[in-house]
């Protein structure tokens, strides 16, 4: 007899991660949204020394890194959560927030891990359509906030379309949220986002105890194979409902080593930021001159829409066969034939568009 699973387990859907290549050096990994710059040396050294502690469990606290971070972002340690990267302190804040007759407000497409929120809480998923240029529509996103809301996630730079909005906008947003319903601002890409200063939304926490900022260190500080993230939150209660929902110990002690000395780099951090935007206008402008439609990108990706005419399984299948992974529109959410590319090492991207010429 076939085990018996709950009926939360039929309603997560499953990631839609690439994986079983081969080795990173035959494929030029485009699918993931990574860096494609290695962690820096002072980073690859702080994790070797501490791989001397890993007889010991990791600082539940995370003290030292929390320190960092409120010495950085001028927020109180007792504001900041930390995750086993980002997802974990989603998935958290959906298990502290949400329950069968909640409901949770998010646009799609946008991060495929904010279905799972809902779907493992029993909860209701209320997705709201993008705009005409692929971007989050905040007036349509307020009119379904009800009694019943009691979190809304805005993914800005949004994940798959690349696309943001200017913060104005968000402020007014989370200004018109009632407050005792949660506004996640989903901040993974922000670094590469040209329209604001990185930092400006910050300025939003002390005015707002529901705001959360969520930050990682996989993509600008390149550490995503270690699995840490942040939460910069409007009030203590959101860290602390975190804790209680989470495993102790969750963030290990090379996450938490690297991220410390990750950020003692942000000169290197910027310099990697500007080669990526490089490459991000160098890649727009080929995809420019080869007629193909691409979302305005203020991220380390960008978002193709291929034409109605094109099959998008085929196209991925083309550019497997010549070394590059890309992620499949469709699989994130896409009605129309879509590509999300990663901007890569600038022969990668070079590999990449010649392919994809050679394919349209
Ligand atoms: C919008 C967004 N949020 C959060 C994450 C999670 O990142 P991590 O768990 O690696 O911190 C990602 C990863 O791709 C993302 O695209």
């Amino acid at each position: 007899m076939a085990i018996e699973f709950s009926e939360r387990i039929r309603r997560i859907p499953v990631y839609p991660a690439a994986g079983g290549y081969a080795t990173p050096d035959e494929l030029a990994l485009l699918a993931s949204n990574e860096s494609p710059y290695p962690p820096l040396p002072a980073v690859r050294a702080a994790i070797e020394a501490a791989t001397g502690r890993l007889n010991r469990y990791p600082d539940p606290t995370s003290t030292v890194l929390k320190t960092r971070l409120s010495e950085r972002y001028g927020v109180p340690l007792s504001r900041i959560a930390i995750g086993n990267g980002s997802c974990d302190v989603l998935l958290a804040a959906g298990e502290a927030l949400l329950e069968p007759g909640a409901e949770l407000v998010y646009a799609w497409p946008s991060f495929s891990v904010y279905p799972h929120l809902a779907a493992a809480s029993g909860a209701g998923a209320i997705t709201v359509p993008l705009d005409a240029e692929d971007r989050h529509d905040l007036p349509a996103m307020l009119r379904e906030i009800t009694v019943a809301t009691r979190l809304v996630i805005v993914c800005n730079p949004n994940n798959p379309t690349s696309t943001a909005l200017p913060l104005a906008e968000i402020a007014s947003f989370v200004e018109q949220v009632p407050p005792h319903v949660c506004v996640i601002l989903d901040e993974a890409y922000c670094e590469y986002n040209l329209l604001e200063d990185p930092d400006a939304s910050l300025d939003l926490l002390d005015a707002h105890p529901n705001l959360v900022l969520l930050r990682t260190f996989s993509k600008v500080y390149g550490l995503c194979g270690l699995r840490v993230g942040f939460a910069l939150c409007g009030s203590e209660e959101l860290p602390r409902a975190l804790d209680q929902v989470r495993q102790p110990f969750f963030c290990n002690v090379l996450a938490q080593a690297a991220a410390v000395e990750a950020l003692a780099h942000q000169d290197a951090v910027t310099d990697r930021v500007t080669r990526t935007i490089a490459e991000r206008i160098s890649v727009g402008e080929r995809l420019q001159a080869m007629g193909v439609q691409a979302a305005e990108s203020q991220a380390n990706f960008c978002w193709l829409r291929l034409g109605a005419e094109r099959d998008e399984q085929a196209i991925m299948k083309g550019l497997l066969e010549r070394g590059i992974l890309v992620r499949s529109g469709s699989a994130l959410g896409s009605e129309e034939p879509a590509l999300r590319v990663t901007y890569g090492l600038p022969e990668e991207n070079t590999r990449f568009l010649d392919a994809l010429a050679e394919l349209l």
